[in-house]
């Protein structure tokens, strides 16, 4: 979560906590251990969250070093989607009064007003609030757009289980309305940036353009089904455009998918694997246009992450490189200095699982030149090809994936304590449990992964046969190439003397929130500053006016200003310095 500077001791040694054993035995130990741990942490009645309303999910009952008693949009939709896909799958019936709860407490959430907005002027790109889902008002990386995405996914999952139940009218009447803001939220947002899952990076992030092109498209098919025709028309026109973008994220050369578009950082993330297996289609085979699990671009990509911290963690060192070894969010990370998590972890044996998945289904194994040397780690004799089940070509890369795989589920379970508790994450020395405890995502990650092992999929989201078109068309929101329109900014404010107000915002015209690359208004009219600038037309665009004196930056306080330009001709807007 969000990077602040600690120091720590070390932990105990490895022998207090580790869990050593075969997979079975860990996973049977294991899962009840983090179903509870994840029923916990759910209002109201969870042992760990009291406080929290109903069907709000609390991110960890940790309150200091770090605090995490809060509920983030993610996270907690992340977790509501493996409870609704438990209990849609039949897997667990009585999951639905958790569901129906965080249904409600969404329809309540999205009404808060908070430091992005109110409900229809961007508040929905909040990422966190507090657990009574009053509004956190604190500093933070703000707007973070997966979430609306996300939420609408686990939500839609929900709504499909309904409609074939012969529910369609709490589906029409409860529902909908949540489903709608969230996914016009992703259609007027989807081209701005915001901060990526991790917090720190305000750009565009793989995972989230993953996950809005994801909700775009199942939320378009459930539009249909409700007869909301035009928003169908309006949700897949923003899908096409999403899809080709998220294209744009991979690194030829480098044989992966960079992670964000700013940052400064190789882009080697996490955030990678977790995109694609939260947007795991099985009916999609291995289809690289949206990365799935077992696409040649999501193997090559996984190689590259994985071995980005086979050498920086003392805990992986000795590890042969064709086995598994702890990995973190991407090899930068400072946060408690840096260290492997338990969600990271879990997530590369997940998408491999469901690799495995496909590749049982389909009967074959293709390696192509984009996958070789994913595969050629594993088995040093593999070659581009496509090779049948019957064949023993199969049997053997199958079987050095499936032992590959359940190696990142034993290094969890290297570091889980003798309680079974998760944190989230594990120190790189030596393996002890640091950061926030009894992480609800680390829980659920885990659980996620146990069911993808017993070959288990859930529902797919039309992914299957998609194509990209030839040139990539920005959102309704980012701007497009084609009208524009003079709008004059006109700001109210007292300054000393060598001081000056420039403005940025989220469109390239105005230079896509670099304070460094900020334009210079007029003074002309002090204490009014003016600028007239050419802006794309019938486009919303969030901006905010900074302060530079001695080289100091002071941005206009939160929430960010927002306009809405004309189809043509001009437009003014009068601001106050606040
Ligand atoms: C929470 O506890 C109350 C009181 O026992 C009960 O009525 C309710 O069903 C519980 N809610 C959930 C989601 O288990
Ligand atoms: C439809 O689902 C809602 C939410 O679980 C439930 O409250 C309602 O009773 C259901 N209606 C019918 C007719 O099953
Ligand atoms: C908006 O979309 C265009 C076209 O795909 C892309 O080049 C640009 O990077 C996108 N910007 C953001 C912030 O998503």
């Amino acid at each position: 979560m969000r990077p602040i500077s600690l120091l720590y001791g070390l932990g105990l040694t490895v022998s207090a906590w580790a869990q050593s054993g075969s997979i079975e035995a860990y996973i049977a130990s294991e899962s009840p251990i983090a179903k509870a741990g994840v029923l916990a942490n759910i209002g109201p009645n969870g042992s760990k969250s009291q406080g929290a309303k109903a069907g709000v999910v609390i991110a960890s009952p940790s309150t200091s070093d770090p605090d995490y008693l809060y509920t983030w949009t993610r996270d907690s939709a992340l977790v509501f989607k493996a409870i609704i896909d438990e209990f849609t799958l039949g897997r667990d019936t009585t999951l639905r009064p958790h569901i129906d709860n965080y249904v409600t407490s969404q329809i309540q959430q999205q009404q808060v007003s908070n430091p992005s907005g109110t409900v229809s002027t961007g508040g929905l790109g909040e990422p966190k609030f507090h657990i009574d889902l009053s509004a956190f008002t604190g500093g933070w990386g703000r707007p973070q757009r997966d979430g609306p995405a996300l939420r609408a996914t686990a939500i839609i999952a929900y709504a499909n289980w309904l409609i074939e139940q012969g529910n369609t009218t709490y589906v029409t009447n409860t529902i909908w309305p949540v489903l709608e803001l969230d996914l016009n939220y992703v259609v007027a947002n989807w081209n701005f940036t915001g901060f990526d899952l991790w917090e720190e990076v305000s750009s565009a992030s793989f995972f989230t353009t993953a996950a809005q092109h994801r909700s775009l498209r199942e939320g378009a098919t459930l539009a249909t089904k409700l007869g909301k025709t035009s928003l169908a028309t309006s949700y897949t026109t923003q899908a096409v455009n999403t899809l080709c973008f998220l294209q744009s994220y991979w690194n030829p050369s480098g044989g992966y998918v960079t992670a964000n578009t700013g940052g400064g950082r190789s882009g080697k993330d996490a955030n990678v694997a977790l995109a694609s297996l939260h947007t795991f289609d099985p009916a999609a085979g291995c289809d690289a246009v949206t990365f799935q699990p077992c696409s040649d671009k999501a193997l090559s990509n996984l190689k590259v992450y994985v071995d980005a911290f086979r050498s920086i963690y003392p805990i992986n060192s000795g590890i042969s490189s064709s086995a598994a070894v702890a990995t973190g969010r991407y090899p930068e990370d400072t946060y408690y200095n840096g260290n492997p998590w338990y969600l990271t972890t879990a997530a590369v044996a997940e998408q491999l699982y469901d690799a495995i998945i496909v590749w049982k289904a389909q009967g074959s194994i293709q390696v192509t030149s984009t996958s070789l040397a994913f595969f050629q780690q594993l088995v040093p004799s593999a070659a581009v090809g496509t090779y049948a089940s019957s064949s023993t070509t199969y049997t053997t890369l199958l079987n050095a994936v499936q032992t590959y795989a359940d190696g990142f589920i034993l290094v969890a379970a290297r570091y889980t304590p003798s309680d079974g508790s998760l944190a989230e994450q594990y120190l790189r020395a030596t393996g002890a449990p640091v950061s926030a405890k009894d992480l609800t995502w680390s829980y659920a990650s885990l659980l996620t992964a146990f069911k993808a092992r017993e070959g288990v999929a859930s529902a797919g989201w039309g992914a299957a046969g998609l194509t990209v078109p030839a040139t990539c068309s920005t959102g309704g929101g980012g701007g497009s190439g084609g009208a524009t329109v003079a709008v004059t900014f006109n700001v109210q404010a007292t300054t000393v003397f060598g001081e000056n107000i420039y403005i940025t915002g989220s469109v390239d015209a105005l230079r896509n929130w670099s304070p460094d690359n900020a334009i210079l208004l007029s003074s002309a009219n002090y204490p009014s500053w003016s600028l007239t600038v050419n802006l794309p037309a019938s486009t919303r665009i969030e901006y905010k006016y900074i302060r530079k004196y001695n080289g100091a930056v002071t941005w206009l306080a939160d929430p960010n200003n927002v306009l809405t330009t004309p189809a043509s001709g001009t437009y003014t807007v009068n601001d106050n310095w606040r």
